[in-house]
C-alpha cells in the first residue's frame, strides 16, 4: 500500500483495484469503443466529487452542455444544482482545426486554480483536430498535461478507440504515453449477448488488480459486477 491520497472515484467496484482510488492530481485515461460508458463513467466521477463538496470541471469536445445534461439527470445526477455555488461548471469547445486558439482554450480551462476534479472529453476529438505530425500531437499533449499538472486536479481525459480503424489506435498511444493511469472500457457483443468489461491497464504509483472485470450500466449508472466487499 503506497502513501499517496487517494480520490474516490464513484464507481462501485473500481477503488477497490486501485488501492482506494486514483492517485490525487494524477491524470487517467479512460478509453474504449462508442457507447462503451466513457462519459457515464466521468459523469459520475464528478458526480463523486461534488458529493464530496470538491470543485469540479467538464470540459467537452464531443457532445453540446445540454445533451450531457439530459443524459445525467437520467441517473439522477442534477449538475445544475451546483452551477450556481461555483461547484460545477461544463463548457463544450468547438473543434477548430489547427486553431491555436483551440488548444489555447482548453489548456486555459484546465489550468483553471483550485479545482479539485477535471474531466476532458474526448482527446481523440482534440488530437484530430490538431491535424499535424504525430510529434506535433504529441507535443500539443504534453503542453496541455504540463497545464493540468500545474494546476493540480484529478483528471480524466477520455480516448475513443474505434474499432474498425487499426491505424487510429495511435492516437490513443500518444495520449497512453502521457497519463499517469489508463483504463479502458471493453464492450462485446457475442451472439445475442453484450458484455461490458473493465481494465485497469495501467496506474502509476498503484498496485492495481490486473485482468478485465465485468461491470453493468443501470439505472444508478456504472457498477462492477463481481461482489467481493465492493
Ligand atoms: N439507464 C441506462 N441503463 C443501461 N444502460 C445505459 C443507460 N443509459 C445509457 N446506457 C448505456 O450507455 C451507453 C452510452 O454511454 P456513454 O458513456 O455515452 O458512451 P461513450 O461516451 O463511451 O460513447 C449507451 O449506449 C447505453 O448502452
Ligand atoms: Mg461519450
Amino acid at each position: 500500500m503506497t502513501d499517496i491520497k487517494r480520490v474516490s472515484t464513484g464507481i462501485k467496484g473500481v477503488d477497490k483495484l486501485v488501492e482506494g482510488g486514483f492517485p490525487e492530481s494524477s491524470i487517467t485515461l479512460v478509453s474504449g469503443g462508442a457507447g462503451c460508458g466513457k462519459t457515464i463513467f466521468c459523469n459520475q466521477f464528478l458526480w463523486e466529487g461534488l458529493q464530496n463538496g470538491e470543485k469540479v470541471r467538464f470540459i467537452s469536445l464531443e457532445e453540446p452542455v445540454d445533451d450531457i445534461l439530459a443524459d445525467a439527470k437520467v441517473f439522477g445526477w442534477q449538475f445544475e444544482d451546483y452551477e450556481d455555488s461555483g461547484q460545477f461548471k461544463m463548457e463544450y469547445i468547438k473543434p477548430a482545426s489547427g486553431s491555436h486558439g483551440f488548444i489555447d482554450k482548453i489548456s486555459e480551462l484546465a489550468s483553471e486554480g483550485d479545482v479539485d476534479r477535471l474531466v476532458i472529453d474526448s482527446v481523440s476529438v482534440m488530437l484530430g483536430a490538431f491535424g499535424g505530425t504525430q510529434a506535433k500531437k504529441r507535443d500539443n499533449l504534453y503542453d496541455l498535461v504540463r497545464n493540468i499538472k500545474r494546476a493540480g486536479p484529478t483528471t480524466i481525459l477520455t480516448s475513443e478507440i474505434p474499432e474498425d480503424d487499426e491505424t487510429k489506435l495511435s492516437r490513443f498511444k500518444v495520449a497512453e504515453f502521457v497519463a499517469d493511469g489508463v483504463v479502458v472500457l471493453y464492450y462485446t457483443g457475442v451472439g445475442e449477448g453484450t458484455f461490458r468489461n473493465f481494465e485497469v491497464r495501467k496506474m502509476r504509483r498503484t498496485d492495481h488488480t490486473p485482468g478485465t472485470h465485468p461491470f453493468e450500466i443501470n439505472d444508478q449508472g456504472i457498477k462492477l459486477k463481481r461482489d467481493t466487499g465492493f
